[in-house]
């Protein structure tokens, strides 16, 4: 099969990959050119895609940012960004825009899925109405699906094969047709009713993370007050073979998922006069975990009977998860900036982000920077890091990932 796959990000390449493997011809397009030229001359950006695995698949998987080069797929599947506004509404733009783009090039016969995470109701109210501005008409000439990505990145025990893939198309011959794709690359594909069914499913999965998330955060600062740590209470609960999950807390949620998604689900639902409060809720618990734990930066500064002003605090790890270089939506990027404003000597140490030219930082050495701060706080669990080796060298080490468990030593704090 000759398949497109629009957006080549975080979903994109990794879905590109797995089709070109399987041994179909992939058009990927995007409109940045570094990612073409980096793509066609063998190099990937994105971690969980090694360049090793570009290198196989030669002219099965060739980049562009030509639309047309589209017009001979079968099957094009849609993966652009789906962020929020600065007023925290669902921003659809690089959707309708590429909608738009490939309206233009579309000819009948052609799948287009939908994989972009967004609120019930976008596949049909915005995607369709726009591809058939083509002239084709959805279930006859044209076939249109929503199936969400599930990808976790830098997870290896389940994959795009081996992850079930949910379809639901505008008409059963679309979800047909839908079904044929995704097996191609997927050992079990999940029929649903209709995209809208689909589209809220992901969302589902995503805010039932991101609300449990906020309980375990609340959990951790009620634990905070009565002086209980919440690591060993939520390691005994887990000892539950039944009716408990695990979730951990934390900085803060980051990533281009769980702080967004949530409130696609939340602007539809007000639309229809209904206020979510669970999302709500969490979105307000998880957003304030960053000023937590800057206030517990400077509790931990007080003991010593020193100001945040003026203290050289190393923030470990500035992505948003642990070993991955994504930093969008990252608490320690609150963190950092909270700290900043307080005049704190901030600098950060992440093997995985070389800089974070916002700030104006660079990542420093670590052995150094541990020998000069005052304090060390741990924000991202990456792998690869000597942590009983950051507890005895630096001062004061501050913990909100919980990977000190285990270790007792009077410079050391825990979330
Ligand atoms: N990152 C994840 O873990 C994850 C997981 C599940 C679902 N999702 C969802 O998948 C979607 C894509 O996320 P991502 O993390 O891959 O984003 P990303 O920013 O990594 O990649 C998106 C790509 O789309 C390209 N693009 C933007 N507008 C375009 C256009 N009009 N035409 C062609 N290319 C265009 C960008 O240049 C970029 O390379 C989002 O809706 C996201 O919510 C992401």
């Amino acid at each position: 099969m000759k398949i497109g796959i629009v957006g080549l990000g975080y979903v994109g390449l990794p879905l590109a990959v797995a089709f070109a493997e399987a041994g179909q011809e992939v058009t990927g397009l995007d409109l940045d050119p570094a990612k073409v030229a980096a793509l066609n001359g063998g190099r990937s950006y994105i971690e969980d895609v090694p360049d090793s695995a570009l290198a196989p698949l030669g002219e099965r998987l060739r980049a562009s940012a030509d639309y047309a080069d589209l017009s001979a797929c079968e099957a094009v599947v849609v993966c652009v960004p789906t962020p929020l506004t600065s007023s925290r509404e669902p921003d659809l733009a690089y959707l309708l825009d590429s909608a738009a783009a490939l309206a233009a090039v579309l000819r009948p016969g052609q799948l287009v899925v939908l994989e972009s995470t967004t609120y019930p109701g976008t596949t049909r109210e915005q995607l369709t109405p726009i591809l058939e501005r083509s002239g084709l008409t959805v279930g006859e000439d044209l076939f249109v699906a929503f199936s969400p990505e599930r990808i976790d990145p830098g997870r290896t025990d389940y994959t795009i094969r081996t992850t079930p893939k949910l379809v639901g198309g505008m008409t059963p011959a679309c979800t047909a047709r839908a079904r044929e794709l995704y097996e191609l690359v997927c050992d079990e594909v999940v029929v649903v009713s209709t995209p809208e069914a689909a589209e809220l499913s992901k969302l589902l999965e995503n805010v039932f993370r991101s609300v449990n998330i906020a309980f375990v955060n609340e959990l951790a600062q009620l634990c905070d007050r009565l002086g209980i740590d919440v690591w060993e209470v939520i390691d005994a609960a887990a000892t539950k073979p039944f009716g408990f999950m695990r979730f951990d807390p934390g900085p803060g949620m980051g990533g281009h998922c769980l702080p967004i998604d949530p409130f696609y689900l939340a602007f539809k639902a007000r639309e229809h006069d209904f206020y979510p409060e669970f999302i709500e809720l969490a979105g307000k618990v998880n957003q304030a975990q960053p000023a937590f734990c800057v206030e517990r930066v400077e509790r931990v500064l007080n003991q010593a009977a020193k100001p945040v002003k003026g203290s050289k605090i190393l923030l470990l790890g500035a992505s948003y998860k642990a070993g991955s270089g994504d930093t969008r939506e990252s608490p320690a990027l609150v963190i950092l900036r909270l700290l900043a404003a307080l005049e704190a000597d901030v600098s950060y140490h992440d093997p995985f982000v070389p800089e974070l030219p916002e700030l104006g930082l660079a990542s420093v050495d670590l052995e150094e920077a541990l020998a000069a701060t005052d304090l060390a706080a741990i924000v991202t669990a990456h792998p690869g890091i000597d942590y009983a080796g950051v507890v005895a060298t630096a001062p004061r080490t501050l913990d909100f990932r919980g990977v000190t468990r285990g270790i007792e030593a009077d410079n050391l704090e825990r979330l």
